[in-house]
């Protein structure tokens, strides 16, 4: 595998063995047997935002024995208008890979096939493919296996992350259900071609009825920020709450984070679940350095 651009792209065999080495990468950190990454530098080129993601991958490449530079889009010619074709060019003559976040699936992998090098989504407008990895990562490890599993994504349905979880659900098998109001569900084609178990309903409390996995992103992404306004008052009450949770006793309660407290999930509920989500954010370095690994 040279590249990882999306869920989409992804057999269910790839995707259990990266699940497979994230549990090695994270049992084995600070004493790896070999650094597959010794002698190689990789860029980290971000046109938004990022925590978990940029802290992640720059510890990640460094565990492995690799270099990183950061780039901020706007900081580089590519803010200024080069195109990404010319970018991918150059850098493919200099690197050794690349982490690449930004709003169009096309520059991603414009930017794969231009450079030539190993190159990772780390979050466009249409898949978060890491962040997902890394979630079901952390539910192998607390559930021991996805028999079984039935998750359910609460909030903005047509988002990045959940897009990502429709693809996981249709290449693992397991049930995925997704509770979004009208305007905020994701788009039949999407679902047609996706296939597997993916229902979609407007009717939070039937969505979230014994699901083993309640799950919640922001209501605003990244770049949608003029739409604020619109997007709170559409999606107010598809929270995680206490309320909803009882209806899924034992439920795992999952955020991909950053968490907007009072909107997507309450307070008091993040902060029961705490330990689990952290543990989300904690695995992205482990389930990346997988990723790394593959692509080297
Ligand atoms: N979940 C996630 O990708 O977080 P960041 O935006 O902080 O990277
Ligand atoms: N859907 C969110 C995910 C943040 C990690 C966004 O794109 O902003």
């Amino acid at each position: 595998m040279k590249n990882l651009l999306s869920i989409e792209s992804l057999d269910s065999g790839r995707i259990r063995s990266i699940l497979d080495s994230a549990a090695v990468m994270k049992s084995t950190r600070g004493r790896h047997d070999a650094l597959p990454l010794t002698g190689q530098c990789w860029a980290l080129m971000f046109s938004k935002s990022s925590t978990r993601t940029r802290v992640s991958f720059e510890t990640g490449i460094r565990e492995l024995g690799g270099n990183v530079m950061f780039l901020a889009a706007d900081d580089i010619q590519l803010g200024r208008g080069e195109p990404i074709c010319d970018t991918a060019r150059v850098m493919g003559r200099m690197l050794h890979g690349a982490v690449i976040r930004t709003y169009d699936q096309k520059d991603v992998e414009d930017f794969a096939d231009f450079s030539g090098i190993p190159t990772i989504n780390a979050l466009t407008d249409e898949e978060h493919p890491c962040q997902i990895l890394s979630d079901l990562f952390t539910i192998v490890e607390t559930r021991g296996s996805l028999d079984g599993l039935c998750v359910t994504f609460v909030g903005d349905g047509d988002c990045n992350v959940a897009r990502s979880w429709i693809w996981a659900a249709a290449r693992m098998g397991f049930e995925l259900r997704i509770a979004a109001p009208e305007g905020f569900q994701p788009p039949g084609d999407l679902l047609a071609r996706a296939g597997g178990n993916v229902s979609v309903t407007a009717d939070l409390q039937k969505a979230a009825a014994g699901a083993s996995v309640l799950y919640t992103d922001v209501w605003v992404s990244m770049g949608k920020e003029k739409e604020s306004e619109h997007r709170i008052a559409q999606l107010q009450g598809y929270q995680i709450s206490r309320e909803l949770c009882s209806l899924a006793p034992g439920a795992l309660v999952m955020h991909c984070l950053p968490a907007y407290r009072g909107k997507e999930i309450t307070g008091e509920t993040f902060e029961a679940h705490a330990e689990t989500i952290f543990r989300q954010a904690e695995n992205r370095l482990h389930t990346q350095k997988a990723i790394l690994k593959m692509l080297v």
